[in-house]
């Protein structure tokens, strides 16, 4: 153990040493420079004005000392921004008034050429199609302009460019059929909660029973079907049920779980809102960059280990869910037929779907609605972006393909997490079936399944060359992950996934059994020893990842990387597993007592909510920023201390409004 440890610090710090030139860092041109929108928009005398959002790439030329500046730096492509890319906002009246004593030749000089080879650069000009007749017209004049600016400024550069979007000021926004069945949604969801308050408020005014307090009119289930209907939509009673407590002892002993979801939310909407602090505009990218260097650095990059959190919990519950039907059921008959296993797993399916879908796709449709905003040069390349995707393949979201299908034009990207865990759970239920259908070979069969899926992924990425860890370089998260083959293929696909989902199948079997036995985990000396080492291990686990990406010179050798590629996610699911069988075996001291508290309760069911809605609220905000804002701790934590509490209110109002009903309907179905 010392060794390692040693060596660990040796790494952790001879990775410091990266020093950024600063001399030759202020060499390069800034990546954003945006004029003034609101007086470009406002300052009009009589005549229209157009604002264009322009990328530029610079052109190499080796002869100029910024071009091997850029170079230089952007071949850190883990750690920097590729500063070829740049974002220009051009207010078309300055640029005419600067180029007015120009003559031909000049401006000839002045125009490289259109950017047409850069693929995410491509993306986004398939999305903003309606643009071709801007891109069009004002050509010419912003690549003369933005390259003129660039002369003036000193740098003998050329950049090619293309215009992106222009606006023009005075815009109004047009209601069109989404936005209609968006408010139509919303006025219907309004009625029936209204309604359903009201009905409820009537009920307990006639009841008149001293000895029911307040709150017990609202836990007990009314009489007749068409009144449970209409509760179902009372605020009141989805008030109660949001914070019910647990029933059953299973669901007691997993309560800590709620923490952990809540946590695990925590961490994903922190990584998220740095990803939309770099998607939109940075004054100071060196300061992200020198960053990454560091283990702080590393930690932020494998922080994706914790959606693994996600992929096991859903493993596990679906697990419990299965054996609790499956009990049930198993009194009644000896053998169930094929019939049997098929009408159960036709149900198990249908009832996710509609408790996972409704909430999503009303955020969906949330996502594709065009309104008024303050906009700003940014607005459309960030947000507009997203409204273009969704209106486009909103369908890939509600079928759960939108991990390999129509990638490049993600909407809510946070999507291919439910794609991948929806994938699983087909799987998973068909293995448990299988399992229960041929109960003396269940042993054999997870055992291989579970050999398989830790295989899977070195094999993959051996064979298909990947990076052994899912690097988020500055600039994929910029281009809004476009075009990353890693992340598509790698990251977010359910065959690299699965290992992890199942871990949380088995632990749920293992927590069975020791339940029926009445095994009692936490007087084993040896597993408490084992249950504590696996906190310091894990902060450990996350570090291992340091020499893969801070090795700045030799990609890392193929088969131990592949191996590494194994290991990580699937390791570290496996380690949870085994952690949240403890807990749940009430092992964990403190730990335990502390992820037990009641307020998690409520957290905890939010966090689904504030998952689906998280990135729409980091991205309002940031998407009308004006000016490159400085990227610094306090600033950070500020948005995402802001992102963290909107999420969770917004979540809040959609689960009183829609989850819980639809939760109580498919209740009533059951
Ligand atoms: C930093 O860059 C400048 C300009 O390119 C160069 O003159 C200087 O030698 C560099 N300094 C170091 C320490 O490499």
């Amino acid at each position: 153990m010392l060794p390692q440890i040693v060596s660990l610090a040796a790494i952790l710090t001879a990775a410091q040493c990266f020093q950024l030139n600063m001399t030759q860092f202020y060499e390069m041109p800034q990546l954003y420079d945006l004029d003034d929108y609101d007086r470009c928009m406002q300052e009009l005398d009589g005549e229209t004005s157009s604002y264009c959002f322009v990328r530029a790439q610079v052109q190499p030329d080796e002869s100029v000392a910024a071009w091997r500046a850029i170079a230089e730096i952007s071949r850190y492509d883990r750690h920097h921004f590729d500063h070829r890319q740049l974002y220009f906002g051009l207010c078309l009246r300055e640029c005419e008034a600067s180029l007015a004593g120009l003559d031909d030749a000049e401006l000839e000089s002045l125009l490289p050429g259109l950017l047409t080879e850069n693929e995410k650069v491509n993306v986004y000009l398939g999305l903003f199609a309606m643009e071709a007749q801007n891109r069009e017209q004002h050509q010419r004049l912003t690549s003369a302009c933005l390259n003129w600016r660039l002369k003036r400024r000193g740098f003998s550069l050329r950049a090619k460019s293309v215009v992106e979007y222009c606006d023009e000021a005075g815009r109004v926004v047009q209601d069109d059929a989404w936005n209609l069945t968006f408010y139509g949604l919303l006025c219907g969801l309004m009625v029936l909660a209204s309604l359903g308050s009201l009905v409820d408020l009537l009920l307990k005014r006639r009841r008149h029973d001293k000895m029911l307090k307040e709150r017990d009119h609202y836990k007990t289930p009314p009489k007749s079907l068409a009144q449970q209907l209409l509760l179902t939509f009372s605020v009141a009673r989805n008030w109660y049920r949001l914070n019910q407590e647990p029933n059953g002892k299973i669901g007691r002993e997993l309560r800590f779980l709620d923490c952990f979801k809540f946590f695990s939310m925590f961490m994903v909407i922190f990584a998220h809102t740095n990803w939309v602090i770099y998607e939109s505009a940075i004054s100071n990218p060196q300061d992200p960059e020198r960053l990454l260097h560091t283990a702080a650095g590393t930690l932020l990059v494998s922080g994706s280990l914790i959606t693994v959190t996600f992929f096991v919990i859903s493993g596990l519950l679906l697990t419990i869910n299965w054996l609790a039907v499956a009990r049930t059921l198993q009194s009644k008959a000896e053998s169930w037929t094929f019939l049997q296993y098929a009408v159960l797993f036709v149900k198990f399916n249908v009832f996710r779907y509609i408790r996972l879908t409704v909430p999503y796709a009303f955020v969906l449709l949330l996502s594709g609605v065009y309104f008024d905003t303050a906009g700003g040069p940014l607005w459309r390349h960030i947000y507009e972006r997203e409204q273009l995707a969704c209106r486009r393949n909103w369908w890939t979201n509600l079928l759960y393909i939108n991990n390999f299908v129509q990638t490049d034009e993600r909407c809510l990207l946070q999507g291919w997490y439910l794609a991948a865990d929806t994938q699983s759970f087909v799987l998973s239920l068909v293995l448990l079936m299988l399992g229960h259908r041929f109960a003396k070979w269940s042993k054999q069969l997870y055992a291989v399944i579970l050999a398989i899926f830790m295989a899977l992924p070195v094999l993959l990425t051996y064979a298909l060359d990947y990076y052994p860890i899912f690097v988020p370089t500055p600039q994929t998260q910029k281009d809004s992950f476009i075009g990353d083959r890693q992340f598509t293929e790698f990251y977010t696909s359910s065959l690299m996934n699965f290992g992890c989902y199942f871990c949380g199948v088995l632990a749920a079997l293992v927590y069975d059994q020791l339940a029926l036995k009445q095994y009692k985990l936490r007087e084993l000396r040896s597993f408490q020893l084992l249950w504590f080492a696996l906190i310091p291990v894990g902060i450990l686990w996350l570090f291992t990842a340091h020499p893969i990406f801070q090795h700045y010179y030799v990609a890392p050798s193929a088969i131990w990387g592949a191996i590494y590629a194994g290991l990580q996610r699937n390791l570290w699911a496996f380690g949870l597993s085994i952690f949240i069988v403890g807990m749940a075996g009430k092992v964990g001291w403190i730990f335990r007592k502390f992820a037990c508290l009641p307020i998690f309760r409520i957290l905890g069911r939010l966090t689904y909510g504030a998952f689906i809605v998280h990135l729409l609220v980091a991205r309002i905000v940031l998407a009308t920023v004006r000016e490159p804002i400085y990227f610094g701790t306090g600033m950070m934590f500020a948005f995402i201390f802001f992102t963290m509490t909107v999420s969770y209110l917004c979540s809040f109002l959609l689960a009183i409004f829609l989850e819980l009903p639809v939760s109580s309907l498919l209740k009533l179905m059951r």
